[in-house]
């Protein structure tokens, strides 16, 4: 798509180092005698995430459905929070359980993307009988609907240590891990420290063409290998994606702060654009939501796009995410178009 495309970070293109070592990667059968470039990859994660082993996956959602059926037996719940991607893909089934026989719990979170853990208790203490059992909790980092906020390691400990308590297990969905980790200036590994599992995304911020994580410990990596070979996530000569992986783990993590820089610039901008609401400080990541006064989003969207401006209206919202390819200047350009758009009159009809 040309123009500026601020839908997503996973419009984000590999680079030509990781196109190189892609042509270039060591490849086997990973479901047979294992990928080497795969297992160097999944060497570097664990390394990352400070757990003892991890498991390369297709993408996001399928590492969350893979992460959740290897800490469940039919018939056990799960709780997540309701302004969540692991809430939003339970609802894709149209009747069907999107996560095999989990039964989902949700819960609401606070608007910084924290779920509360009185309504944990309650929603575990209301368990009869004939319930489902709640064996795992799931938390977002960054969380993407509340203005991707990234959640600190104390906060985490704290609640893990109560999850625990409960006697069910934490996971985290961290699709964009590593903005957190850049947000807060501190190791990936303190994010998700006290949970029992965690994935992250290779496809968005990090900018591979493809590819996700989970990480936990050795036994549970073993049972998520069988769940992932059962779901068909069994890729065979993965160094393809693996070889991008590890560029991107070594070289495409620290420049972030850039991307993180860039989304704040936008909502210093958009806020001082009457019609406009944003409150730019809760901007810390990649992503931003604003809402409008006098248009609907989606007439913004599409006004945005004819001027070569690409966002989404999801909801009241509209989202701009930046990313690698996304400059300052494109960051300016942006905050014209957008003035230009809001400020002429809504079109008829
Ligand atoms: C928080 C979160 N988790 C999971 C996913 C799913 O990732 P994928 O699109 O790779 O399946 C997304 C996608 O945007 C996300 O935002």
């Amino acid at each position: 798509m040309n123009g500026i495309d601020l839908r997503s970070d996973t419009v984000t293109r590999p680079t030509p180092e990781m196109r190189q070592a892609m042509y270039d990667a060591e490849v086997a059968d990973d479901g047979l005698e294992g990928d080497p470039t795969t297992q160097r990859l999944e060497e570097l994660a664990a390394e990352l995430l400070g757990t003892e082993a991890a498991l390369l996956v297709a993408s996001g959602s399928m590492g969350n459905l893979v992460a959740a059926l290897a800490h469940c037996e039919p018939g056990d719940a799960m709780i997540v929070g309701e302004r969540s991607h692991m809430a939003w893909s339970a609802d894709q089934g149209k009747g069907h359980s999107t996560y095999g026989q989990i039964g989902v719990r949700r819960l609401p979170e606070n608007p910084d993307g924290k779920l509360g853990i009185e309504d944990i208790g309650l929603s575990m203490a209301a368990e009869s009988e004939s319930d489902s059992r709640v064996v795992l909790v799931n938390m977002e980092n960054t969380h993407n609907a509340s203005d991707g906020r990234p959640i600190d390691p104390a906060w985490t400990s704290s609640f893990a240590s109560q999850v625990h308590d409960r006697g069910a297990a934490l996971h985290i969905d961290g699709a964009r891990l590593f903005n957190a980790a850049v947000a807060l200036n501190v190791p990936a590994s303190a994010l998700v420290a006290d949970a029992d599992s965690a994935t992250f995304c290779l496809s968005k911020g990090l900018a591979c063409p493809i590819g996700g994580i989970v990480a936990g410990s050795r036994d549970y990596i073993a049972e998520a290998h069988n769940r992932r070979k059962i779901v068909g996530g069994e890729m065979r000569q993965t160094g393809v994606i693996s070889a991008a992986g590890i560029v991107a783990l070594n070289s495409m993590v620290d420049r972030m702060a850039d991307d993180h820089a860039n989304a704040r610039r936008l909502a210093e901008g958009l806020a001082q654009i009457s019609g406009i609401s944003i409150e730019p400080e809760r901007v810390t990541t990649n992503i931003l939501y604003f809402t409008l006064s006098d248009r609907t989003p989606e007439e913004v969207e599409q006004s945005l796009a004819e001027e070569g401006v690409h966002c989404f209206a999801i909801d009241d919202r509209v989202r701009m995410v930046t990313h690698h390819h996304i400059t300052p200047e494109d960051i300016e350009t942006t905050l014209g178009t957008v003035q230009r758009v809001i400020q002429s009159p809504p079109r008829a009809g």
